[in-house]
């Protein structure tokens, strides 16, 4: 159960749920300051309390106890504090000056509302909403706290309010959480296209470290989550602390180590290029972004993290349940695609034993390459001269259900909707409209652009007999500018485009609603929370080679679970890499996420379509707990040569243990892989071999691994609980 109390003598917020705590004292009944954050507390002592705000109870007064020593829970540059806040607002008068005291706070079962930004869903929890305001000019922060009782994880968000005085908010960040220490080690997902999420790990050191993206997109290059580790954590044991950001555009992500070595942990909207105008009476909701806490090690912050977005990001009747074993088109014909081509790819996928065809990009206009056509969501009379329509009545005849693919919210120059209305496009006046991959990108900020976006895709959606929809989006933003944006709110472009598309895909969404969604940004460049609240799923990259998977999958991993990551089997050489690998390890490494086929079928071998067909059949046994059971990461790509994964059903009975071996060494001792989430006091038999091995064995010695036979072989167990007699 939830609680959360205030103590008003000792002028103390704590939130629990009976496994983590999180404590707030008001500095002189004035300054929200952080006590502790992470494993549940009974009691907080005056003595702590004491020493962690230096004055606590006593006369504050700013020249005497500067807030720069103190753990504010929202920093603003100023009033003492001489390092970077969580806000920055400018007022008329070219001030910056915000001294946020306390003014009242708020207990409630019910979310805090957050307007159009994104958010978790708010059943079984409690929020402590504590409004903070500026005497001179009035302004208010509301400071919201939501906690969950079957996580172990914080919602942080601000509602920022103009009361007397208009104001220009040059940052809004989403939280700041300051931790005593720097002695941690920070952990972030950086990469690019075909190379997304990779984990790099660094000590903190003094000064400022950042991550964050000015694309308009949460992007490739690097996510909204970091992770801190205590000294001697590691994966199963240790303190550590996750960070994520529910927000898939731009975002600023930050530890800054101060000169007394505490650690400022602050995420938001990027505000490199922000400026929002705020009207007395007027608001601004930053988004939710969320604080994890294990005192397991990473495995354990990634199974908190895990369960509360199962519980509580995703949605949809997808969320829960198994996902369509799929064939998707593009790497199998890419633009050369016409009716009776895709209708075999789809009768082989039939004949494979496989749930859903997939018709990726190439379909619209007339797009023979990817220089053309986007914004014209007509079907192309060439290639499907009984357009969609008849092209989806005839997989859906073949016992098949169709998918399509979709790239809302662009516009290429050789299009009939750039035709009628150049201004569609985000351009800056008359400059030059620079291209990334031949296109442009629709100014979701507009109304009527995004009402025609809107009505196309729905149209498009509503001719054919669609069950999947692939959202693309394959480029990033730059020369902001906007037709219809006043131009004294160009600052407020990159947070009002996301939540136009957040809007558009609501709306679409909700139209479809037993239409499963798949997100896509050329690969993972928006793999993120804001997209995980309206589609179940992404494609977590452009890369399908099985090891550049391993690695991605696993470090995605430590937020996402596998029912977010799509993952599909493609062919050898891999387009990407050229890289040659096992079918079945290819399958195997798919397995771990939303699995499905992204090949021609019609090129493999009768061994390999037999191999396929037992691979299908052994998802479909086994993909509850793929899926949606408990995940766990056994050893990393990134520090050894193999990679080792498994994932165990609630209940404890099954488990899929995934391992692969980058290459294979001669001559070697047989080794053991220790397994994870198992019982220990259970037998469990390996359904391949037979074998009955103890769950404490496993655990504590580990399963042997068979000799593998090249480069990236691999090899997985099944097992099953052995019921006593
Ligand atoms: C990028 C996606 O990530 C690919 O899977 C594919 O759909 C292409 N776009 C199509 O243009």
């Amino acid at each position: 159960m939830v609680r959360i109390t205030y103590d008003k003598n000792r002028q103390l917020f704590h939130l629990e749920n009976g496994s983590v705590s999180y404590v707030i004292a008001l500095a002189a009944g004035k300054y929200p300051l952080l006590l502790h954050w992470g494993k549940a507390l009974r009691t907080v002592h005056d003595d702590l309390l004491a020493r962690r705000c230096g004055f606590h109870g006593g006369e504050f007064t700013l020249h005497e106890t500067p807030l720069d020593r103190l753990p504010q829970e929202c920093p603003v540059f100023g009033w003492g504090d001489m390092r970077e806040g969580v806000l920055q607002a400018r007022f008329a008068d070219g001030s910056e000056c915000l001294d946020l005291r306390y003014l009242r706070h708020r207990i409630t079962d019910e979310q805090p509302d957050l307007g159009d930004m994104p958010s978790a869903r708010g059943e079984h929890s409690k929020t402590l909403t504590i409004t903070l305001r500026d005497e001179t000019t009035g302004f208010e922060a509301d400071l919201h706290y939501t906690l969950w009782e079957d996580a172990d994880v914080l919602g942080r968000a601000m509602t920022l309010r103009a009361a007397q005085e208009a104001v220009t908010l040059e940052r809004a960040y989403s939280f700041a959480l300051e931790l005593e220490n720097s002695n941690y080690t920070m952990i972030t997902l950086e990469g690019a296209w075909a190379r997304e999420r990779q984990w790099i790990s660094r000590p903190l050191v003094p000064g400022r470290q950042a991550t964050g993206t000015v694309r308009g997109a949460s992007s490739q290059q690097t996510s909204p989550f970091l992770a801190l580790t205590a000294p001697g954590a590691n994966e199963r044991t240790g303190e550590a602390f996750g960070f994520a950001l529910c927000w898939s555009g731009s975002f600023a992500s930050t530890v800054d180590v101060d000169q007394f070595g505490a650690a400022r942990v602050m995420m938001g909207v990027q505000d490199f290029d922000f400026a929002w105008k705020l009207s007395p009476g007027e608001v601004f909701h930053t988004p939710e972004a969320y604080l994890a806490y294990s005192e397991n090690g990473l495995q354990g912050l990634s199974l908190a993290c895990h369960r509360f977005i199962r519980a509580h990001v995703l949605c949809g009747p997808y969320a829960a349940s198994e996902r369509p074993i799929l064939l998707n088109s593009w790497e199998a014909a890419y633009f050369d695609i016409d009716e009776e081509k895709l209708c075999a790819l789809a009768a082989e996928a039939r004949a494979l034993d496989m749930d859903l065809f997939v018709l990726d990009d190439g379909w619209f206009g007339h797009r023979d390459r990817d220089d053309s056509s986007l914004g014209d969501w007509v079907d192309d009379k060439r290639k499907l001269p009984g357009g969609l329509k008849r092209l989806s009545e005839r997989v859906h005849g073949m016992g098949l259900k169709f998918g399509l693919w979709v790239e809302p919210e662009m516009i290429s120059p050789d299009s009939d909707l750039y035709r009628a209305h150049p201004d569609y496009c985000i351009h800056s006046g008359n400059r030059m409209r620079v291209e990334n991959r031949h296109q442009l990108v629709l100014d979701m900020t507009r109304a009527d652009v995004r009402a025609y976006v809107t009505e196309a895709i729905t149209d498009a959606l509503t001719r054919a007999q669609v069950d999947y929809v692939k959202w693309d989006m394959n480029r990033n933003i730059n020369m902001i500018g906007s037709a219809q944006l006043p131009k004294e709110r160009i600052g407020e472009f990159h947070v009002r485009y996301i939540l136009g598309v957040y809007e558009v895909m609501r709306t679409i969404t909700s139209r479809f609603p037993n239409v499963l969604f798949e997100s896509c940004a050329g690969g993972g460049g928006r793999f993120d929370l804001g997209m995980m609240t309206i589609m179940p799923q992404a494609w977590t990259s452009d890369d399908t080679d099985a090891w550049m998977r391993c690695r991605i999958q696993y470090a995605t991993s430590l937020l996402f679970p596998p029912s977010c990551m799509g993952a599909h089997v493609s062919a050898v050489p891999n387009h990407q890499t050229g890289r040659f690998s096992p079918l079945k390890t290819r399958a195997a490494v798919a397995m771990h996420g939303t699995f499905g086929y992204e090949l021609d079928p019609a090129k493999l071998s009768a061994e390999e379509k037999t191999a396929i067909r037992a691979c299908n059949r052994r998802v479909r046994a086994w993909q509850d707990i793929l899926l949606h059971g408990e995940f766990y990461r056994l050893q990393s790509p990134f520090e050894t040569d193999a990679f080792a994964v498994m994932a165990v059903s609630r209940d404890r009975s099954r488990a899929v243990v995934t391992y692969v071996a980058r290459e294979t060494l001669p001559n070697t001792l047989p080794s053991l892989l220790r397994l994870a989430g198992l019982d220990e006091n259970a037998d469990y038999r390996d359904e391949d071999t037979n074998l009955v091995f103890g769950g404490d064995e496993l655990t504590r010695r580990g399963i042997p691994l068979p000799a593998l036979h090249s480069d990236y072989d691999s090899v997985q167990f099944f097992l099953r609980k052995v019921e006593k007699e």
